[in-house]
């Protein structure tokens, strides 16, 4: 699409498969979609394309009608040959080997089956239909507005959104949300008589293999059916939401389902009705239950109007305090979406103790692309590693946070309709990366951000582009908030340090900072008792200062600037020591990127080189502010005399 960055599909990458002869076979409108690539990669650089069986290098076979996304891979004598007995296999196998490149055909022999772990890899996107007055049109988004809606309406021209779902399809995405989970009046409206403009969505959608998932709120029978409550036990309100449901599938045949936010930061939601949220997710798959839906109901429930006076109250427990209680109780179409930590999706948080605490119950796991925490795609922040760390843990032994998400794994969605995607170019690979991870959540993390560097940039500028992106996670984490404590973020927006910006709020969000140390007591022993949601085996280590791994300290204890971590730095030196090295590492990269000037196309470079002023400022001010902070509470001065505040 012209004006808009390829990403990581650039012409070039359709060379090798474009200069050779294609047979495909098959029939249904993602093998179209899958011939159509073939017909413009082979118009442009002079190869073949045909549904015919003949002589060929390359064999695509759709064998059956089935809904499998698997495919088989193979390259032997015959030439190279995918197969799969379900279109979205046959999409997926397709892209399998424009990722290969030349090695496709001229590698080793080989045959393998590849399936997605996960069934269901989702993008919610935050996206306003009509600009809201503080959060605008696309909620925490950072890339401009949004590709669906504009002016209080669905675009006219979804030339976008199919570039879009292109884009999603060569990395195995197969479910997106097309609005915000804060459900306003206008949004709302979506469900029922504008549904048509999610169809119009639906459609380009479909063509990549992708279900269309829309979020309503939860008090839709008073808001748009005029019925005096939302009580999901009302035979009213259940009939409502079933002939509501009917008609969107009249619209949508192949909808993906709900997303609901209930109860949560002033959403509407069961409580109201002295019913639990089981009763709330099981009522809406009840209505989605005869099409084939699924409820996404969201697990960030807590109450956001805390008292900071309060010691009792942790914002840490609440998904599983509400939770886990409900385990078994939830329908078979119904899945709870749990965010990856317990608070916020920081850029440094335990993993959430509900996840592996549900065992009846269908989990989902969400990751936030959209760099709310990380930088607003301001900053270079590749959150491969994290999210890595995350699906790899184990809660009980031998049984991962990838492997538990039996629900699916969704990431809030990084994308409006900046040229770039992303706003900041480097921030695309968070989104692929996300898509390669919900399809092998084991995957190396490394080799997906090799692969996309490759694809997006090509082979001279790949050294230099790791170079700035691979440690770009823990440099952030080094100049930002210490130890797992988090926040420390300006309130409302969220963007640059104030380190008490959150201190004497309601939203739960503490460090407790004194002159003394610093940190959130959540131990059984003497704290809030969170560490004790986690099976035996992290519930221990979380439990005591001692085992306590050192980058989540503060997480769950509050200690003495003195205390010495397992590093054998002393917290306040720790503290000095990483917000100096954040900085100089930013500089680092800075330079980095500005010596591969002749290697990135200049458009590209020039909008990162242009992030990276700012990006330094802002590092230079967190640094600043979070080491003057603590060197005037603690008054202990730093061990190398460099410069304090
Ligand atoms: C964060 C974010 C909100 C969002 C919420 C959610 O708190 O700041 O904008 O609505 O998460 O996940 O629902």
């Amino acid at each position: 699409m012209r004006g808009v960055d390829p990403a990581w599909l650039p012409d070039e990458v359709f060379r090798p498969i474009g200069t050779r002869r294609t047979v495909i076979r098959g029939s249904g409108p993602l093998v179209d979609t899958v011939y159509g690539e073939l017909a413009e990669a082979c118009a442009r650089y002079g190869g073949g394309v045909s549904r015919e069986p003949g002589p060929h290098d390359l064999l695509l076979e759709l064998s059956g009608s089935g809904d499998s996304e698997e495919f088989t891979y193979e390259l032997g004598a015959g030439g190279t040959t995918v197969t799969a007995s379900g279109a979205r296999g046959l999409l997926y196998g397709f892209f399998h080997v424009v990722r290969l490149g030349e090695e496709a055909f001229l590698g080793e022999p080989v045959r393998e089956t590849h399936r997605p772990a996960v069934g269901l890899r989702m993008l919610d996107h935050w996206d306003n239909v009509a600009v809201h007055p503080v959060m605008g049109q696309v909620e925490r988004g950072y890339a401009g507005g949004s590709l669906f809606w504009e002016d209080g309406r669905a675009r006219g021209d979804l030339e976008r959104v199919a570039a879009y779902g292109r884009l999603l399809a060569s990395c195995g995405i197969n479910a997106v949300a097309v609005n915000n989970v804060n459900v306003h009046a206008v949004e709302a409206r979506l469900l029922t008589d504008r549904i048509g403009e999610v169809a119009e969505l639906a459609g380009v959608f479909r063509a990549y293999g992708i279900r269309t998932h829309l979020s309503v709120t939860f008090a839709a029978p008073i808001v748009l059916g005029g019925l005096a409550t939302a009580d999901p036990l009302d035979p009213e309100v259940r009939a409502w939401w079933a002939a509501a449901t009917a008609r969107v599938y009249e619209a949508i045949p192949d909808f993906g389902g709900y997303v609901v936010k209930a109860d949560s930061e002033g959403q509407p939601g069961p409580f109201a009705y002295g019913r639990s949220h089981a009763d709330g997710a099981n009522m809406l798959a009840a209505a989605l239950e005869p099409y084939g839906g699924t409820v996404h109901w969201r697990a960030f429930v807590y109450d956001h109007h805390q008292d900071w006076r309060d010691r009792t109250t942790d914002r840490a427990r609440a998904a599983y305090d509400h939770f886990t209680p409900l385990d078994g109780e939830f329908a078979a179409n119904a899945v709870l979406q749990v965010k990856h930590g317990p608070m916020d999706f920081q850029v440094r948080e335990p993993v959430s103790p509900l996840i592996g605490a549900m065992p009846g119950t269908r989990l989902a796991v969400e990751l936030q692309a959209t760099q709310e925490y990380t930088g607003q795609q301001r900053h270079v922040c590749w959150l491969g590693p994290m999210w890595s760390e995350v699906l790899r843990f184990e809660p009980e032994e031998g049984s991962s946070v990838g492997e538990l998400a039996r629900g699916g794994l969704v990431a809030v969605s990084n994308v409006g309709d900046d040229p770039f995607w992303t706003g900041h170019p480097l921030a695309q690979a968070n989104l692929y990366t996300f898509a390669r991870l919900a399809w092998r959540p084991d995957a190396d993390v490394g080799g997906i951000l090799d692969e996309w560097i490759g694809l997006t940039f090509g082979s001279e500028a790949a050294a230099g582009v790791r170079a700035v992106m691979a440690g770009s996670w823990r440099t952030y984490e080094k100049y930002t908030a210490p130890l797992g404590v988090g926040f420390m973020v300006q309130p409302g927006h969220h963007y640059g340090p104030s380190v008490d910006g959150y201190e004497y709020s309601p939203w739960g969000t503490y460090h407790f900072a004194d002159r003394d140390g610093v940190g959130v007591d959540r131990s059984v022993a003497s704290g809030t008792g969170y560490a004790g949601q986690y099976g035996k085996r992290w519930a221990e280590v979380y439990e005591t200062v001692a085992s306590c791994p050192d980058e989540l300290l503060l997480f769950f204890h509050h200690v003495p600037y003195g205390h010495v971590l397992k590093s054998g730095k002393t917290v306040i030196q720790h503290i000095y020591d990483t917000h100096f090295e954040g900085v100089e590492e930013v500089e680092q990269a800075q330079r980095e990127w500005a010596s591969s000037a002749g290697v990135v196309d200049p458009v590209r470079h020039a909008r990162v080189a242009g992030l990276f002023e700012e990006q330094l400022r802002s590092a230079r001010e967190w640094r600043d502010q979070i080491n003057s902070y603590f060197f005037r509470k603690s008054g202990v001065a730093d061990e190398r005399g460099r410069t304090i505040y």
